[in-house]
């Protein structure tokens, strides 16, 4: 899929601020440093658009890039940094909540998780959560270039048992080093937005 025209839009905080095009939106979430933003500009083939960092806690607003006048993404601040302050990780999670629970707008969830390692308890407590809200969603298991190609089964497996998986969710590796599961990102993407 090729995007020609890329803006992020608006860095909202609050309901009132969302885009009001009409647009469909696709929303990346995942804990924080898991790869979010860099996923965002790997598909969309830009260095920069959505910020990046070794640190985490970029991303501290809902970013909604708007696509080619057909879709959204939303880059939605990480979970589970333990040095951003209490208050503010509430005031985090509440921003998301809002937006992932009431948003008709939103056609699909990209939950990323960490393919190197066991999910977490907040990884479950939203892949729980997106799935109580009816959210169509798609685990990606990022970062799969630091894993052996012969281990993909078995980190697949155990990402699946500890979520306890539902056969109507999706799954699929990505890299955004090696841009890994690019396409089938981007089909799953335009499938879910009704863009063919
Ligand atoms: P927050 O905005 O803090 O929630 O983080 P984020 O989820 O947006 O993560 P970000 O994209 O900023 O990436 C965090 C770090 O992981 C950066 O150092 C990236 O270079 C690295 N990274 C992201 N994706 C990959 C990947 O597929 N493979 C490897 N090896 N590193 C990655
Ligand atoms: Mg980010």
């Amino acid at each position: 899929m090729i995007i020609n025209d890329a803006n992020l839009v608006i860095s909202a905080v609050s309901k009132k601020q969302y885009p009001n095009d009409g647009l469909p939106e696709i929303a990346f979430v995942g804990r924080s440093n898991v790869g979010k933003s860099s996923l965002i500009n790997t598909i969309l083939d830009r260095k920069n658009l959505a910020h990046t960092s070794g640190q985490p806690g970029k991303t501290q607003t809902l970013n909604f890039y708007r696509l080619d006048k057909k879709l959204f993404f939303v880059d939605v601040p990480g979970y589970g940094f333990a040095k951003v302050s209490k208050k503010k990780r509430e005031e985090f999670g509440q921003m998301v909540e809002e937006y992932l629970s009431s948003r008709p707008l939103l056609k699909g969830v990209v939950s990323l998780i960490d393919a190197r390692h066991q999910p977490t308890a907040d990884d479950k407590l939203m892949y729980d959560w997106l799935n109580y809200y009816q959210i169509p969603l798609i685990v990606v298991a990022t970062k799969a270039d630091k894993i052996a190609r012969g281990k993909f089964n078995a980190a697949e497996s155990e990402i699946k048992k500890f979520l306890k998986f539902k056969s109507e969710n999706d799954f699929l590796f990505f890299s955004a080093v090696e841009k890994t599961g690019v396409d089938e990102l981007w089909q799953w993407i335009l499938q879910k937005a009704d863009l063919k």
